[in-house]
């Protein structure tokens, strides 16, 4: 059956979070959530930005239930800091969606040392749902949404373990790639290791496909040149407009029949456009051993401490 928000029930007194809320999917998934009466978290790195999308959302959504937190992913104390500020005004959290990324920009590390892209898409949410998981109800309809890509089949097709921040040779849509692909492992590993604890807490993955937002907007001039073309040329047939194009990730967060370990995306033609359902991943994402190798690398870069790993990760 074809996923459409009209089948979803109003989710009045649940608590979500988006990650980069103000633009592009993370608005579409802002948006749907306040429509279905959710109260939604924008977490966002800017305030002006965020007052002006919650602004747009409320004209449409009257009564939509929405607050700003500022977050900046590329740096893990302000992570910590948000964490700290969402536990003091909220108890509970229903639907975390890992969506802010950033994609191809100039070679930089962030204030923690990590490459720009590899901190902000994976690192900085990775801390982020340590520092948040143990606040979610023991339910299938509590959710963490990971963001992956088609782009997560590009580049190396594995995670660059021998030189993850690409100090020898930068290229920066490997880079991304990278990433995407490490987003999709963290929620294929979460949904492992959520199943392990004993957690009925669905963890699972969604790509939107390919959409015409702002996600170029730091590459290289001639690549936001090329992708212009490409979507002012194929566009129609290659692309989706962002309200269909979030469809996958809000049928993750909110269709009561999904699963952990689980990947939505667009069912048409190579996954660019079209209704959200079930898509294939790559096999090394499903690999256990590299998830793991990744959640050991990923925990130590970070310092975050999950919920069955220690019970002392709230006081840290
Ligand atoms: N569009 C596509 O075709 C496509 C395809 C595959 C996957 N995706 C994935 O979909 C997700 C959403 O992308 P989009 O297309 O909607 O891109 P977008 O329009 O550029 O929106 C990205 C959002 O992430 C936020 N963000 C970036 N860095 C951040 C940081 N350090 N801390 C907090 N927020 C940060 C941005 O905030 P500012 O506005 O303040 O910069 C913005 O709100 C991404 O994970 C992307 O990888 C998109």
């Amino acid at each position: 059956m074809t996923f459409s928000l009209d089948s979803i029930a109003r989710q009045e007194g649940r608590v979500a979070i988006v990650t980069g809320a103000n633009t592009g999917l993370g608005y579409e998934t802002t948006k749907a959530f306040a429509q279905k009466g959710v109260t939604t978290v924008m977490a966002c790195r800017t305030q002006a930005r965020a007052l002006d999308a919650m602004a747009k959302i409320q004209e449409e959504v009257p009564d939509a239930k929405l607050e700003f937190l500022q977050l900046d992913l590329a740096d893990l104390a302000n992570v910590r800091r948000f964490t700290e500020a969402f536990r003091a005004s909220h108890s509970s959290l229903d639907l975390l969606v890992l969506n802010a990324g950033i994609m191809t920009p100039p070679y930089s590390k962030t204030v923690d040392g990590f490459e720009s892209q590899m901190g902000a898409n994976f690192f900085g949410h990775f801390l982020l749902t340590s520092r948040l998981i143990d606040l979610m109800p023991d339910s299938a309809s509590s959710r963490v949404v990971a963001l992956s890509s088609n782009a997560h089949r590009m580049g190396q097709k594995r995670i660059h373990f021998e030189d993850l921040h690409w100090e020898k040779r930068y290229a920066g849509m490997d880079a991304y790639a990278q990433t995407k692909l490490a987003c999709l492992m963290f929620g294929n590993a979460l949904a492992r290791r959520l199943d392990a604890a004993g957690s009925s807490i669905v963890a699972l993955s969604a790509h939107p496909g390919m959409s015409g937002t702002e996600l170029s907007r730091n590459g290289p001039r001639l690549l936001q040149l090329f992708q212009a073309f490409l979507l002012a040329t194929l566009g129609p047939f290659l692309a989706h407009p962002p309200p269909k194009a979030a469809l996958p990730q809000i049928r993750a967060a909110l269709d009561g029949d999904a699963k952990g370990g689980e990947y939505y995306g667009p069912t048409g033609f190579r996954e660019f456009k079209g209704p959200p359902g079930l898509v294939g991943q790559l096999p090394y994402a499903l690999d256990e051993a590299e998830q793991d190798r990744l959640w050991e690398v990923a925990r130590e870069a970070t310092g975050a401490v999950f919920p069955w790993e220690s019970d002392a990760h709230a006081t840290t």
